[in-house]
């Protein structure tokens, strides 16, 4: 059966919390935006996105936050199940906010472990680019938000690679 994608509504809670407590030991934001990616009935993926400002606070950018515009959408979260990785589902959710927000600055932060970034190529292959690592990027929010990393627990010490697609 193809995959099939459409916005994320509010029904879709349940699935997404599953999603992200499964994969990422996070939770479903509050507002839930974005998209989800179904085999048949069954939720195989989603990503998250949100109004720059509203999803990370400038200060955690440091020196990048001259690089993001205010008005910027910032891909939050993306999880694919890992029975349905590596066939282009992660790139297609990426691309779907893309496609939401023309004429609009995109920014993502992706987790890096063994230095590696599990969802960069999704940001690249969107026309997303690699502008800097920042290390222990979560750190502090982590502990505010309490949630656990899956590598370090809390607090997160994971480093995130940028990437902003420019208009
Ligand atoms: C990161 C994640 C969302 C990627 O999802 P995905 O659906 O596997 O992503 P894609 O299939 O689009 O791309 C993954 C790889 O498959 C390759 N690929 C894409 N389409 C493909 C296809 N049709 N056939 C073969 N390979 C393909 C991509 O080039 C990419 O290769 P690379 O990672 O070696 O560069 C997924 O691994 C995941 O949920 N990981 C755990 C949670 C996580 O780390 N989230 C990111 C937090 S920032």
């Amino acid at each position: 059966m193809p995959i099939t994608f459409r916005a994320l509504v509010e029904d879709d809670r349940a699935a997404v919390e599953t999603l992200f407590q499964s994969e990422l030991s996070s939770h479903a934001p509050e507002r839930l935006e974005g998209f989800a990616a179904f085999d048949g009935w069954v939720m195989v993926g989603a990503v998250t996105s949100a109004a720059l400002p509203e999803a990370v606070p400038p200060a955690q950018w440091g020196s990048v936050s001259k690089l993001v515009s205010d008005d910027a959408v910032f891909v939050k979260s993306l999880v694919v199940i890992p029975s349905a990785r590596g066939e282009g589902v992660g790139t297609a959710l990426v691309g779907a906010v893309v496609e939401a927000h023309p004429g609009v600055q995109v920014a993502a932060c992706a987790w890096v472990r063994g230095g590696r970034a599990p969802a960069g190529s999704a940001n690249t292959a969107n026309g997303l680019r690699p502008v800097v690592t920042i290390p222990g990027f979560w750190r502090a929010d982590s502990v505010v938000e309490q949630y656990s990393c899956p590598e370090d627990g809390n607090p997160c010490g994971c480093a995130a690679r940028v990437y902003i697609r420019s208009v």
